[in-house]
């Protein structure tokens, strides 16, 4: 069998454009203009590639970006107060404050700061405990991305057995929660599990985000499974620096049914996914009702 390729590229390009046009009829209708705000303490090179591709994203589909870039050596109660601030900014409906910051802040005094219904990347503890007791709450954006790419793929994922491998706040575990969510049958491996392949053998959906370079092999796949690879690991073969995921792509695309790329598959749905959140965040503040198909 060789995979389906899922393309999350085209995919991640239909949710901007269903924001977009979201965002268009939400200006023409009620004046409000969705605004998202990004925070980035320091100069790290591969956070301020993601800051710059964030802004120039929620520009292009219409809603107002607030960048707001500080020193490296910035103190916590100073960081404390610009959240405060953009917390009592009725302009702001998003907040990002990417990580990882400088080791001097406590990231999870910051995080936990942010008004939980402006927390677009669904960290802080309030939406954490709401998204494990299946209450509404904000959803991290990859593993959001992830669920709307399964559903679209499978329709209904219920009775279908998953398989989630890493047990991250970030990924691995909002994964299987909105996988229960989806009454899936859940079971969360990670690098330490005994015989992993033999239970990523059993997923009829397999989603790999331990962090470790092509780390689930062909044989660890059930021929005709569905596997999302949410790794990004930057290697090096034959001297060229080469981006691969957590997956081995050749040999699980040799056996699986479905299979996401890398690059080419999460990656790409988790600013559209973002960008999604701000909108979500925006009409519940406004008491409007909520975009279809853009939440968990
Ligand atoms: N750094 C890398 N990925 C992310 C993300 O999804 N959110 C935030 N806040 N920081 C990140």
């Amino acid at each position: 069998m060789t995979a389906k390729v899922i393309d999350g590229k085209a995919f991640a390009a239909r949710v901007r454009a269903e924001v977009a046009e979201h965002v268009a009829r939400l200006k023409e209708e009620s004046g409000i203009q969705p605004g998202l705000a990004v925070v980035l303490v320091g100069e790290d090179p591969a956070s301020q590639v993601y800051v710059k591709n964030k802004h120039a994203s929620t520009i292009e589909v219409g809603m107002a970006s607030f960048e707001h870039r500080l020193d490296a050596s910035t103190g916590e109660a100073e960081l404390l107060a610009l959240i405060d601030q953009l917390n009592a900014d009725p302009k702001v409906h998003g907040i990002l404050v990417q990580l990882p910051l400088p080791g001097h802040l406590n990231s999870e005094l910051v995080i936990n700061r942010i008004d939980p219904a402006k927390d677009v990347d669904g960290f802080h503890i309030s939406n954490v405990g709401l998204l494990g007791t299946g209450q509404k709450s904000m959803v991290p954006c990859t593993p959001l991305g992830c669920l709307m790419m399964l559903r679209d793929h499978h329709g209904k994922l219920a009775g279908l057995s998953a398989v989630v491998v890493g047990r991250s706040n970030i990924v691995g575990k909002p994964m299987a929660q909105l996988l229960l969510g989806d009454s899936c049958t859940v079971t969360i491996a990670h690098s330490r599990t005994k015989d992993l392949a033999e239970v990523c053998r059993r997923a009829d959906i397999l989603v790999a985000a331990v962090g470790r370079p092509e780390m689930i092999t062909g044989d660890m796949v059930r021929p005709g499974a569905t596997v999302i690879d949410v790794g990004i690991n930057r290697t090096l073969r034959d001297g060229k620096a080469k981006l691969v995921g957590d997956v081995h792509y050749e040999s699980a695309a040799a056996v699986a049914g479905a299979i996401t790329p890398v690059p080419g598959g999460v990656g790409p749905m988790t600013i559209a996914c973002l960008l999604a959140n701000t909108l979500t965040a925006c009409c519940r503040a406004n008491g409007l009702a909520e975009p279809e198909g853009l939440t968990a």
